[in-house]
């Protein structure tokens, strides 16, 4: 039983869990990086915009193979209470019939439910069956806590079981 985490990670605190869930779990991984220009204050509101809408946005790579898998992570950050462009454009080109999905959204205080649901509307969408998921703050958190908090989180929903 084979795993790949599917990630999109603007300032890295989404790929610091990725990869602490990857050794944990002992996962391949892929990033997905937004071709867009995201930085700066114009480009974060207009990420925000870009988020709430729903739009699609270039990415890199364009598509995975999920040929070898039986389960995906996917992880992203909250943006406006929505999974990023990148994760959703992504997540669209996925063909997940067949495959047990986990999700999981960083947040700083708001809407990491709300991300959730989305997120498992889309898998869903795409054949895939949601089995766990999780929404975790990142907000004032030292790496080291982060990395402990998701240790916990392996723990308390025994992930490694869906992973072995
Ligand atoms: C454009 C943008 C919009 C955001 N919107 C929200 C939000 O609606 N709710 C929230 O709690 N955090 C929001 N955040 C904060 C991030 O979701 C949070 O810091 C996340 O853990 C960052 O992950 P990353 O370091 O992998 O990019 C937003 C951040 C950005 C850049």
């Amino acid at each position: 039983m084979a795993t790949l985490i599917i990630y999109y990670s603007y300032s890295g605190k989404t790929e610091l869990i990725a990869k602490t869930l990857a050794v944990n779990l002992k996962t391949d991984m892929v990033k997905i990086r937004d071709l867009k220009k995201r930085s700066g204050v114009k480009n974060k509101l207009l990420a925000s915009i870009h988020a709430f809408m729903e739009n699609k946005t270039e990415i890199k790579p364009a598509k995975v193979d999920l040929t070898d898998y039986d389960t995906i992570i996917f992880g992203t950050p909250t943006w406006a209470g929505n999974p990023t462009p990148a994760i959703l454009t992504i997540i669209d080109r996925c063909n997940l019939t067949g495959k047990d999905v986990i999700l999981f959204a960083t947040m700083d205080n708001n809407y990491g439910d709300t991300n959730i649901e989305r997120l498992e509307e889309k898998a869903k969408m795409r054949g895939g069956r949601v089995i766990e998921s999780f929404a975790i703050s990142t907000k004032n958190k030292s790496p080291e806590r982060l990395i402990r908090d998701i240790e916990a989180i392996i723990e308390m929903k025994d992930l490694k079981m869906y992973t072995r």
